[in-house]
């Protein structure tokens, strides 16, 4: 089998920590490679209002497991073809995501999961009649049931690009969860990871709220 990429994708989403777990954030654009004729390619694409993508996880290190802890999974490990992880036996990636427009090679689309640098694989029109199934049962995921979390976010963290996820994060369940960085600490207090950040927060009944950040170690005012 011979792959190779015919495009990439270019966002402002540099680093994995700040991106959704399924397409639910930001723009980007998907460049097609030159000198593919893919120009001609993505004729009549434009009628679409959702394509998916189908890509490469290219910054998934090291070795597959077959069970892997999702971040929300409450019971423990589960088979790595039960999930979407981004450590499986081929790191593919398929993602359905608004097509805004087309202009020659490059293709403009909403709300995605995909880092920028992607490889893009493929690209097919995504097909309401064929593709939908909303009545299908959900497997260990529909045990997640959305926690009734209340984030309260200090001014700190208010104006951080980042407050956003960290709130969607933590409103999804802020306990102590080693795949989704969030540890207890012996003052009691309760640490979020997010690529160098480190968010601290604490619990009260059913508030969650979140004082301070540090970057790289350093306390951010
Ligand atoms: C859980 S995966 C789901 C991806 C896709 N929607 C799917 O279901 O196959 C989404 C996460 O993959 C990570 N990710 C995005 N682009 C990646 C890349 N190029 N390499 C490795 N991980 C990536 C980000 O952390 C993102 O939140």
């Amino acid at each position: 089998m011979n792959l190779e990429p015919i495009g990439v994708l270019r966002s402002s989403a540099v680093f994995l920590g700040a991106l959704p777990r399924q397409p639910q954030a930001g723009e980007g654009v998907v460049e097609l490679v030159p000198g593919r004729h893919l120009d001609h390619a993505v004729h009549d694409l434009p009628g679409f209002s959702r394509i998916w993508l189908i890509w490469w996880f290219h910054r998934s290190k090291g070795e597959w497991r077959p069970k892997v802890l999702p971040p929300r999974s409450r019971c423990g490990r589960k088979g790595v073809l039960a999930t979407r992880s981004p450590h499986r036996p081929n790191p593919l990636g398929i993602s359905a995501v608004p097509l805004l427009r087309v202009e020659g090679l490059r293709l403009w689309i909403g709300a995605h999961d995909l880092v920028d640098g992607t490889p893009i694989l493929d690209i097919k029109p995504y097909l309401p009649r064929y593709d939908s199934f909303p009545n299908e049962r959900e497997g260990w995921l529909a045990q997640v049931e959305a926690g009734s979390w209340q984030v309260e976010l200090g001014p700190v963290v208010q104006g951080l690009e980042l407050a956003e996820r960290v709130r969607a994060i933590l409103a999804e369940d802020p306990l102590p969860h080693r795949a989704r960085r969030i540890h207890a600490m012996p003052d009691g207090r309760l640490r979020l990871g997010i690529g160098f950040w480190r968010f601290f927060y604490r619990i009260e009944g059913a508030r969650v709220l979140v004082e301070s950040a540090l970057f790289k170690g350093l306390k951010v005012d």
